[in-house]
């Protein structure tokens, strides 16, 4: 009989075969010292991120939170002639929230189409209008101090203004997007939002959500999974990419919550194998740009091309390791209906309360490091974007399999 280790690589071949996908970082317009990021700063990441060593797939995106050059008013930022020096491709991102106006962005974004062509717009993957601000408006967002946020009606409006900007462009085709933490996609509140968009991008931190339980790494895979699938169900058919998760090396426990080189790497190993080169992702993070956040993220020290833990996955381990925790498909798929709720704490992204404080103005609004995900073009191929064409192939792979074991289990209980 075949072993359950030939079942489960033989699923994975599956999923893996659906459509092109990008793996890439976050990254902040400005350092740790809060000074400002130039072109050489972010050309340094993006020839690190492609270049690690023992990546599972090419790290060859990024997600940013501002097109403004740090600095300036309305400049278009550095990013964007680095990702052209290093053939990166960009979710572009604009801060929307302690502000009334989006039109610096839409400046530099303007600015940058004439100024590079189509050098520029081709690596352009997708436009996030806004990161986390319906979250820090949110019951968690506001027990949790993350700052001021924005009202859905507000996000809405400026979609739509990015939508009449790109207009008659190269990028008219772009998908537009909005980035918040998994839980508020399940609140019919922010239904405009929803409506407004062309994907989701969902920020996940099981290591900030002890309000959910035990939140040790050990059961991250399971508070992963019922996120996920609480953001899928949320989503309207609509692709969800993953624009935010990681497990801090260094920092203050949180709950249960313990950051550790080795808590990272069983993170990276159980849930980021899951879904690079299955699902758009944007891990948190390649370098710390927040020095507000106790919590550390980097994966590597100073941009070194070797990482703190080895990168490469191993795939039987993790599909493995998650049967004892993850809960059974009944069980994740009961949270999807029900909104985030009280029930469920999401997680601010690290960035979030750093940012409040240090973005009050649009233009430095890049100063917040935590949003920005590279949103990717999954649009182009409905059966990697959309919730059906997920169940089948980018679903968790860890759900799937989980209900395999269990399937495999049955038969041989049977
Ligand atoms: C639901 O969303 C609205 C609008 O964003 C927000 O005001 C409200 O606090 C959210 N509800 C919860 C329980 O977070
Ligand atoms: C949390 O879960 C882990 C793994 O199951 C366990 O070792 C630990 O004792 C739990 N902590 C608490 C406080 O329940
Ligand atoms: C990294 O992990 C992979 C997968 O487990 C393993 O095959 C490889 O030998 C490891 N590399 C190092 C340098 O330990
Ligand atoms: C999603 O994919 C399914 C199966 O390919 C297809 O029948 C359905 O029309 C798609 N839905 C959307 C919204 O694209």
């Amino acid at each position: 009989m075949p072993s359950i280790r030939t079942l489960f690589t033989g699923g994975l071949l599956v999923s893996a075969a659906s459509a092109a996908t990008y793996a890439g970082f976050n990254s902040g317009s400005t350092k740790a010292d809060n000074s400002v990021k130039q072109l050489a700063d972010f050309q340094a990441e993006f020839e690190t991120a492609s270049k690690l060593v023992g990546t599972p797939t090419s790290f060859n995106s990024v997600r940013l939170y501002t097109m403004v050059q740090g600095g300036t008013t309305a400049d278009p930022i550095s990013a964007f002639q680095a990702a052209m020096n290093t053939n990166t491709k960009l979710l572009l991102g604009i801060w929307c929230s302690q502000t009334t106006t989006i039109q610096n962005d839409l400046t530099a974004l303007s600015t940058a189409i004439k100024q590079y062509g189509t050098k520029f717009t081709d690596l352009v993957i997708g436009i996030s209008v806004g990161s986390e601000d319906l979250y820090r408006n949110s019951a968690t967002g506001v027990a949790n101090k993350a700052g001021v946020g924005a009202d859905p009606s507000v996000v809405a409006g400026f979609i739509s203004q990015v939508r009449s900007a790109v207009k008659g462009t190269t990028l008219a085709n772009v998908p537009i997007g909005h980035v918040d933490t998994w839980d508020v996609w399940g609140n019919s509140s922010n239904k405009a939002v929803l409506d407004a968009i062309d994907f989701l991008g969902v920020d996940a931190y099981p290591y900030f959500e002890s309000n959910r339980g035990n939140n040790s790494i050990e059961n991250a895979v399971a508070l992963w999974d019922e996120a996920y699938q609480a953001a899928m169900a949320a989503a309207n058919g609509k692709p969800v990419w993953i624009t935010e998760t990681g497990w801090p090396a260094s920092g203050p426990d949180w709950g249960q919550g313990v950051p550790s080189v080795a808590n990272a790497k069983q993170y990276w190993d159980e849930i980021g194998c899951t879904l690079f080169g299955k699902t758009n992702t944007f891990w948190y993070t390649l370098r710390d740009s927040n020095p507000v956040d106790k919590a550390q993220f980097a994966i590597t020290d100073d941009l070194s091309t070797t990482p703190k833990f080895n990168l490469t996955c191993p795939p039987v381990k993790a599909a493995i390791s998650t049967t004892s925790s993850a809960a059974s498909p009944s069980a994740t798929s009961s949270s999807g209906s029900g909104s985030g709720g009280s029930s469920s704490g999401s997680s601010g992204s690290p960035g979030s309360s750093g940012s409040s404080g240090t973005s009050g103005t649009s233009g430095s609004s890049g100063s917040s490091d935590t949003s920005g995900s590279p949103g990717s073009t999954t649009t182009s191929s409905a059966a990697a974007t959309n919730s059906s064409g997920a169940a089948a192939g980018t679903v968790a792979p860890q759900s799937l399999l989980t209900a395999a074991l269990f399937a495999v289990a049955a038969m041989f209980t049977l």
